[in-house]
């Protein structure tokens, strides 16, 4: 009996959760910039505008997606499984890396940075891999996973305590994406939408709201939204540049019906 229980457990953790759909597509990389340098903004981090915090993320593994996967940023943070398919060059072992920036490349979905296309290679085949510049992947969209970080804000220096607040939400576990942030001011029953920004930055003025601020993450995945809310993630005295954890973790949320795969093999 506790035999056939266990396996009618594994059935049903089974059925909850997608399998990712694999897709083809071509790679290539950054020869000159990175996808943290200067991107379509002249002035920003590469289009999610990240700058540096984003090489905690997966260190230099990072990506520059097509118009479809940065999905008007809404796909900034997003973790993909890549896997080459030149069996000369590369070694068929995946590199997980993460999306910062964006790019306008017809011919290839994902432009990596160097050093995650060159983790693909074969042992000595790198520069050759380089050479080439471009290849053949299988890549799937996985759960970002950060084991020494929930969900947290990032606020950007040119915020200006108390009146104007600019946060990028860094260490997003998980599958979903936020689609919309709202803030309240501690023990207030007043809750203000947090306009979106370019890349993954979103602001609002706070003249009210001058902290310690909860904050409401809503999350899309697979169509479906969650609001997740966070209380007392900044202080008072909140800092530029200051990462605040909000003790949430995505990682596990929703995708209970995922689409059919298009293009599943
Ligand atoms: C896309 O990238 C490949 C490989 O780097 C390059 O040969 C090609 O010219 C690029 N295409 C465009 C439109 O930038
Ligand atoms: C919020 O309300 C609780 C309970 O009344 C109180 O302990 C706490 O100090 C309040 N916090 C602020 C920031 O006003
Ligand atoms: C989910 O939230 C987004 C952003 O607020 C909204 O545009 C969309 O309509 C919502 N979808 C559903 C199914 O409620
Ligand atoms: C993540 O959040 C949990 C509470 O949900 C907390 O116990 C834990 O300390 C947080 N982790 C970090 C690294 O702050």
């Amino acid at each position: 009996m506790g035999l056939f229980l266990c396996f009618l457990f594994i059935i049903i953790s089974h059925a909850s959760a997608c399998n990712p759909c694999i897709k083809l597509t071509k790679a290539s990389y950054f020869s000159k910039r990175s996808p943290l340098s200067l991107s379509y903004f002249s002035y920003a981090h590469g289009a999610c505008d990240y700058g540096p915090i984003a090489t905690n993320f997966y260190g230099e593994l990072l990506a520059a997606g097509s118009p479809s996967l940065f999905n008007h940023a809404f796909g900034c943070g997003a973790c993909f499984q890549i896997r080459c398919k030149d069996p000369v060059l590369c070694s068929g072992n995946a590199v997980q890396v993460v999306l910062t920036d964006l790019h306008h490349n017809k011919t290839a979905d994902l432009v990596l940075s160097s050093g995650a296309f060159k983790a693909m290679a074969k042992n000595g085949k790198s520069q050759q891999l380089l050479k080439v510049g471009i290849v053949d992947v299988e890549y799937s969209r996985i759960p970002c996973e950060y084991k020494n970080h929930n969900l947290s804000v990032l606020v950007r220096g040119f915020s200006k305590r108390p009146s104007y607040l600019a946060i990028t939400p860094v260490y997003q576990g998980g599958l979903a994406e936020i689609t919309e942030i709202q803030i309240q001011k501690v023990n207030s029953s007043k809750w203000t939408s947090m306009k979106k920004k370019l890349g993954a930055l979103w602001g609002v003025n706070i003249r009210q709201h001058d902290g310690p601020l909860s904050f409401k993450f809503t999350v899309t995945v697979y169509g479906s939204n969650v609001t997740f809310k966070a209380e007392n993630v900044l202080p008072v005295h909140w800092e530029n540049g200051g990462v605040y954890d909000t003790g949430l973790n995505l990682a596990k949320v929703g995708f209970k019906s995922c689409p059919p795969c298009t293009l599943m093999y």
